[in-house]
């Protein structure tokens, strides 16, 4: 199985396919690899000739340096998972110098107000870091589709958004949430959760599940106000924020819209480990 640590050994690699405008799907990761990575594989595999995984830990998207240090990292066994999925998919397991050569920062991206939303509010520098880098990869790898999981909704629109200002020509194909059997989102950060927290954290789920109920009723500040409550109830678990916005623009839903598809934004942490989710309100 062909696993490239060097951008420019897999750039050669690539060329014949490229020049002979072979279908090549990729799947940008930062590892720790679970259903919801793999589904993605899965994907590309199904719609392209070649697929390509990438597997770097980026640490300019990492606001908290300690999260970036406690980040799952599990190179071996993520490597025999995509194996087993299919031993003919292609990974790129760079080091910081082959990605950023000696100069580790990112680039600033304007993403027509899409960035300062949510996440963007909450980890500043965050939507650069991932901007550069999935840039980075676009280039070297040049993907005719990339696959992106809706756990990481901002980050889908935002990639979205990167490609259609630098106009880069890749179709960018959002996926849906994986859920562990209790109803949590596949994460990585799962992996940093004790075994009672990570029974706990079905709750996020429900809560969501409940708001959709709720928002066909009540209006988003309602809802809003309601999931907070839920919260204060649990002790585990403090909300970071809980925002109703527009699929489109990310934009908070102040007035209920009938033309506008609205989702429900989650940020949750359980003991030091931050979590994410969403749910369509359709
Ligand atoms: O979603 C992720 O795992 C990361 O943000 C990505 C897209 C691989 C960029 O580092």
């Amino acid at each position: 199985m062909p696993v490239f640590v060097k951008q420019n050994d897999l750039k050669l690699y690539l060329k014949p396919h490229i020049n002979n405008k072979s279908n090549v799907g990729f799947v940008p990761t930062m590892g720790a690899l679970h259903q919801g990575h793999l589904s993605l594989m899965a994907e590309s595999l199904k719609n392209n000739s070649l697929t390509v995984v990438s597997i770097f830990i980026n640490p300019t998207q990492f606001n908290n340096p300690d999260d970036l240090k406690k980040y799952p990292r599990t190179l071996e066994a993520d490597v025999a998972k995509i194996e087993a999925l299919n031993p003919e998919i292609i990974i790129y397991a760079p080091t910081v110098e082959d990605i950023y050569e000696g100069k580790t920062e990112s680039q600033q991206f304007e993403y027509d107000g899409l960035e300062f939303q949510m996440e963007g509010k909450h980890r500043p520098g965050h939507f650069d870091g991932v901007g550069t880098i999935v840039k980075k990869l676009f280039e070297i790898i040049q993907p005719t589709n990339a696959y992106f999981g809706e756990k990481d909704f901002q980050q889908l629109q935002i990639v979205k958004k990167l490609v259609s200002k630098y106009k880069i020509p890749v179709n960018i194909i959002g996926c849906p949430i994986h859920r562990e059997p209790n109803g949590l989102a596949m994460s990585s950060r799962n992996e940093r959760l004790e075994k009672k927290e990570r029974e706990k954290a079905s709750v996020i789920y429900s809560i969501l599940k409940e708001a959709k109920k709720l928002f066909h009723t009540k209006s988003a500040g309602e809802v809003s106000k309601w999931v907070n409550n839920q919260f204060k109830k649990q002790e585990l678990f403090q909300l970071e924020y809980f925002e109703i916005a527009d699929e489109k623009t990310l934009l908070e839903c102040k007035r209920k819209s009938k033309t506008k598809k609205y989702r429900g934004f989650i940020a949750v942490f359980v003991n030091n480990v931050r979590l994410i989710d969403n749910i369509s309100l359709k």
